[in-house]
């Protein structure tokens, strides 16, 4: 895990398989089928460094040897909330990983004109106590983020109970987002180069959301 002194709250994780996935990612010749795969194994992947810092308790188990306390979860169950639509291919590894998590979907899509996020949907469970992954592969102009983190906000989840997990990000998308939620940890497997003219992170990968459905 490494972190960039300009953004405090951003903990990209390097790992060479995340990093040797993500290159065939890029690749603009990889097929949707692989796209998707790649995506899956890197959420999994992912999510195994991002749910490191989970409370424990412990149950009492009975092992053919002798009862213990042994570890558990502690709390209520996660819920795990992608950012429609290309969010989804992301919660699919989380939830791989964490079977029993909630999900809820906030649905936002980019004017194209303006970039700014219009909401569509938003669907979540009871808010009270729980950690909120939210997932969106590409952490772009931030506004989508921004916007994911609002709803819950609004909803009285407060910093610490929120992750955000990316793919690919912009560092001016990582401004916008930490000036807008300085306590937030952001999670992500790389901190690409810059935004281009049509807010598309360069070198990035494209649409995600078009290659995970093959749509154009
Ligand atoms: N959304 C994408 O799918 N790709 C980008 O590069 C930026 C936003």
């Amino acid at each position: 895990m490494r972190q960039d002194p300009r953004f405090p709250n951003l903990h990209i994780l390097d790992h060479p398989l995340i990093q040797h996935k993500l290159s065939h990612m890029r690749d603009r010749d990889t097929s949707t089928r692989t796209f998707r795969e790649l995506l899956r194994e890197i959420t999994l992947l992912m999510g195994y460094e991002i749910t490191r810092n989970l409370p424990l308790t412990t149950m009492r188990v009975e092992t053919p040897l002798q009862p213990i306390d042994a570890p558990v979860i502690a709390g209520k169950k996660l819920v795990v909330v992608p950012v429609l639509r290309a969010g989804i291919g992301m919660s699919d590894g989380l939830l791989e990983l964490i079977p029993s998590a909630r999900v809820g979907h906030i649905g936002v899509y980019r004017d194209p004109e303006t970039h700014r996020p219009v909401e569509y949907l938003v669907r979540l469970p009871d808010t009270s106590e729980r950690t909120f992954i939210l997932c969106d592969p590409m952490l772009a102009t931030g506004n989508s983020a921004v916007h994911a983190v609002d709803v819950l906000k609004k909803r009285q989840v407060s910093d610490e109970q929120i992750v955000f997990v990316a793919l690919v990000a912009a560092p001016e998308g990582v401004k916008v987002f930490q000036d807008a939620h300085p306590g937030v940890k952001v999670y992500v497997a790389s901190l690409d180069s810059h935004l281009n003219d049509h807010a598309y992170i360069v070198p990035g990968l494209g649409d995600a959301g078009d290659r995970l459905f093959g749509t154009k």
